[in-house]
């Protein structure tokens, strides 16, 4: 998917005025994927959640293939978070009650026929390598293997764009490596990866990548 913003600038207007994102303009094209680095509090999540429909811009315009985002209503917002977009934290953001497999199928839940869904979840555990896993909860998993549970939760729909917020911020090396393999094959498979790490050796994976700080790309 190619992915524009023209001057996109984001303000939050609490009890301090935070200009979170200031005039930027970038383009990703279909087949690469991006990496962002910057300090904390830079900007990097809400870049982010503007590509992901989740913030409005409070100026400027974001394209995606040729969705003016910025115009969209709420329910067709909703309709392209819920199609296009895929997002995996740093914290995996797993629902502690429900099973592996439950997990991987819930967003999906009210979309898509249980069969349906379950055969996928399942196709996805066994590439994903965590099959023997299917009835745990997520608090009995290493912290590779839920990883690689929020990122089958992410890809079941089948996004365009997966978002990925310091993916591998808790994970020892080996774990890193996997989830970065993963990463690739779904990249390879076209699906277009953005990526907000602090890690040197992540960031040598993206074809693209960009370094922000207060708001602005340097
Ligand atoms: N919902 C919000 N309301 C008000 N201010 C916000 C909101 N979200 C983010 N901010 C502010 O916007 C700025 C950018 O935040 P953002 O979360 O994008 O930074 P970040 O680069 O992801 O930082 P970190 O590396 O710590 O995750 C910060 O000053 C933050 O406090
Ligand atoms: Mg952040």
């Amino acid at each position: 998917m190619t992915i524009q913003l023209i001057n996109a600038s984001v303000t939050f207007n609490g009890v301090e005025k935070v200009d979170a994102l200031k005039n930027i303009s970038l383009t990703i094209n279909k087949g690469d994927s991006l990496t962002i680095i910057g300090p904390s509090g830079s900007g990097k999540t809400t870049l982010l959640n503007v590509i992901g429909g989740m913030v409005p811009l409070t100026n400027g315009e974001i394209f995606v293939e040729k969705q003016a985002i910025h115009q969209l209503t709420t329910s067709e917002l909703q309709k392209y978070r819920r199609t296009n977009i895929g997002y995996i934290f740093q914290d995996y953001r797993l629902f502690d009650q429900f099973t592996v497999l439950e997990n991987i199928m819930l967003p999906q839940w009210p979309y898509q026929s249980k069969e349906k869904m379950e055969e996928k979840a399942k196709a996805l555990l066994k590439e994903l390598h965590i099959s023997h896993r299917e009835t745990a909860l997520p608090a009995s998993l290493s912290g590779g293997e839920k990883q690689r549970v929020a990122i089958g939760r992410a890809i079941l729909h089948q996004p365009d764009i997966l978002l990925c917020d310091e993916p591998t911020g808790n994970l020892d090396e080996v774990n890193r490596n996997n989830v970065m393999d993963i990463l690739n094959m779904l990249r390879e498979q076209g699906i277009t990866i953005i990526l907000v790490t602090h890690d040197h050796e992540v960031a040598k994976h993206g074809t693209k990548k960009i370094f922000i700080r207060d708001g602005e790309i340097v």
